[in-house]
This record gives structure tokens, sequence and C-alpha cells, in this order.
């Protein structure tokens, strides 16, 4: 698919389609980009290089915008190696390239490459600028969103924010988007940046004193208008504020009876007038989608069977993972069931306790087995109040 800069910004990234999981985690139905720009100018500078999975398409690209012109710097603004993978290739090609990058990034990437850099490399700071011609390269550092070498690069010519893994997204560039740029950027960002809100509240700080007319992030589309629309939910996502009001029902079921618990709750809660109620099998789905609307969401039930003295494993995992991407702010209602001495609640409780901003309503509800009639009071009073926490 072309994809169009401007007339001296060619984009030169290439789509994966055929990873199975993105870093060797995630599933990615629509594949990802791997994005990266070359600059034309006095001087010739690239933004980023690409996976080494995608590094022969790239190569091509980059060779054939060139022109035949050499390379004189390479901007790293992130040493992953789904961007920095290829810079080995690089090196080989254009042996007299400039390479640009901050303390962190220089002390990193001998880490992944052995390279001689001699004099051909640039250590840049905060506010730091490179000419290229009628382009000049504002560096600014955001370190960790996502690693701690990460910088971004605002362009002042033409207004552009290159924005590292910041207002990345899933997908491979010509994906159809029914559900529109959020719902992959948002599992995008819960479950790889969602850790770090504190570090992308200082980059939206800083963006903010920047007039952006485009920003090109190093995953999908590049965003070129309503930036306030990214910038929002971006800022709302950091923040650990819901972004609309309703109820995630995660449940962790061995044979289907905590399942049926779970839906129950679910029917009650919509009778209830919740509007928006998603109810999610933890041993089936992708576990990022449902990490994703618990982040989404103002209100949470968990749902889990018993097991081992403790609760069942897919619980156990999500939890952990809500828990490692600093899950906060938010109110959470608990369903545990055992056939006999149940643990799962007390286990869940203990995790969701060590969270900052959780409040956890009553009652814990607790059945045995099966759910029965005698259980129904309890789980009124749980969707009760679980209504009663909505904002
Ligand atoms: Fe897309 Fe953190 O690398």
């Amino acid at each position: 698919m072309q994809v169009t800069i401007s007339d001296a910004i060619k984009y030169i990234g290439v789509d994966d389609r055929d990873i199975d999981l993105f870093e060797s985690q995630y599933v990615v139905p629509d594949g990802v980009t791997y994005n990266s720009y070359l600059i034309l100018d006095e001087k010739t500078a690239l933004m980023d290089t690409v996976d080494t999975r995608g590094m022969e398409e790239w190569e091509q690209k980059l060779k054939d915008a060139l022109n035949g012109r050499n390379l004189d710097f390479l901007v790293i603004s992130h040493l992953e190696p789904d961007h920095a993978g290829s810079i080995g290739r690089l090196l080989e090609l254009y042996p007299d390239v400039v390479i640009v990058g901050n303390a962190k990034t220089f002390n990193m990437l001998p880490q992944f490459f052995n390279v001689a850099l001699d004099d051909r490399s640039i250590e840049v700071r905060e506010g730091d600028t490179l000419s290229l011609g009628t382009h000049t390269l504002h560096f600014y550092m955001a370190p960790m969103v996502h690693w701690p070498e990460v910088m971004v690069t605002y362009e002042s010519s033409e207004k552009i924010l290159f924005s590292a893994d910041g207002f990345g997204k899933f997908g491979a560039m010509d994906a159809e988007d029914d559900e529109g740029w959020a719902c992959e950027a948002r599992r995008y960002y819960f479950n790889i940046v969602g850790r770090y809100g504190t570090s992308v509240q200082a980059l939206l700080k800083k963006a903010a004193g920047l007039d952006i007319a485009m920003i090109c992030p190093l995953h999908g589309p590049i965003l070129k208008e309503d930036l306030g629309y990214y910038i929002g939910l971006y800022d709302t996502w950091s923040s650990y504020k819901p972004e609309n009001s309703g109820v995630l029902i995660a449940y962790a079921s061995i044979h289907g009876n905590t399942a049926k618990a779970a839906k129950k709750l679910g029917e009650m809660l919509r009778e209830k007038g919740v509007e928006k109620v998603v109810v999610s099998d933890l041993a089936r789905e992708d576990m990022a989608e449902v990490i994703e609307d618990a982040f989404r969401y103002d209100r949470m039930i968990l749902a889990a069977a018993s097991y081992d003295g403790g609760v069942f494993p897919c619980m156990q995992d999500f939890l952990h993972h809500l828990q490692s991407k600093a899950y906060q702010k938010r109110t959470v209602g608990i369903l545990e069931n055992g056939s006999w001495g149940p643990t799962a609640g007390r286990t869940m409780k203990a995790i969701l306790e060590s969270m900052k901003n959780v409040s956890i309503v009553e009652p814990l509800v607790t059945i045995k087995s099966t759910l029965k009639e005698e259980n129904m009071a309890d789980l009124e009073a749980l969707a009760d109040a679980i209504v009663d926490a909505g904002v």
C-alpha cells in the first residue's frame, strides 16, 4: 500500500501479515507494520529501520527512495528489535552513515550490534537540533515510553512528530478498521505501553508545546487529521481514567458452572440498566483484549473457580497481567466458586488489594459448585453494588 507523507519525506516501512505472535505474545490477526521514514534534503536522514522479518522489502524501498544518493544519518528512536533489527544490514549498505541517538541508545547499541562507531555518531540531548537543510530535527527524550532509550523527533518545517511507539497500533497499513483506530490502538497501548502512564503523560506535556500537523508512529497509520482526538485518548489512557462507563465481567470457569454465574450477573446488570456489559472467558479469549477492556471500563467483576488452594490459573494470569500493567482507579466485584473450601475469592482479593486505588465492593459472593436459587440474593446484592459504583 502506497503511504504518502510529503514530497521530501518518504514512507519506507513494511507490513508483516505472517507473524504468528507480535513480541511472541500478542495475536495480530490483521498483521502489524514496522514503520521507517526517509527524509530527503541537502542531507538524508533515515528515521529508524525495521524488524529483520521485513528487511529485504525495506532495503529495496530504501534504495529506491534514495535513488542513488548516500545516506547521511540514521536516527534511532527506539532500539527494540522490531525497529532496530535491520541496523546491522544498514551499516553494511551505508558504512559511513552517522548514527544519531542519546546516551542510553549508545550504551545499549553494542548489546545488539558489534559496531565500532568511531566518529560516526552524534549523541543528542533534550532539545538538541540537527539541520538537514530546510528540515530541522528537534529531539525530545521519552524514557520508558516503552524502553529507557526512547526519544521522539519533531521536524519543524513540516510540523511532523516522529512519535516512536507512541500512537502505535496493531494492523497492517491496509487492514480494514471496522471499529476505528482506537480499537487496535487501545489493545496495543494497554498491553505494551500501559505500565508507563506517567512517562506517557510527561511526553504529552512536551508535545503540548509543539505545533503538530502530523504524527508518524513506528506502528500503524500516519495520523494527519483530528489530532486532538488521538492525543485526547492518549491522555485518558495514560492517566488511567476509564474511557467509558461499563462493566467487564471476566470469568475463569473449569466446567462451565462459574461461567453460568458470570453470565447471570451480566443479565442482571443489563436488566438494571447498565448499558455496556462485556462478559469474557479468560480461558479462551485473547487475554490482551480482556486487559484492554479492563482499562476501558470503570468497573469489573471477577468470577473464578478455586484451584489448588488458590484461583484457576487463567484468572491468576489475568490478574498478574493487570498488576504488571499498573491497573488502578477502578471498582471491582468478586464471585468465587468452590466445591469444598473455596479459596478463589481471598486469592483474587489479595492481588487486587496490592493495586493502587482499586475499590472492592461487597458482598464477595460464594457459590458451591453450581449457581442455585439460594445464591440469587447475593448475586443481586453484588449487581446492585456494581450499579451504584457507576459514574
Ligand atoms: Fe515497537 Fe517497543 O517496539
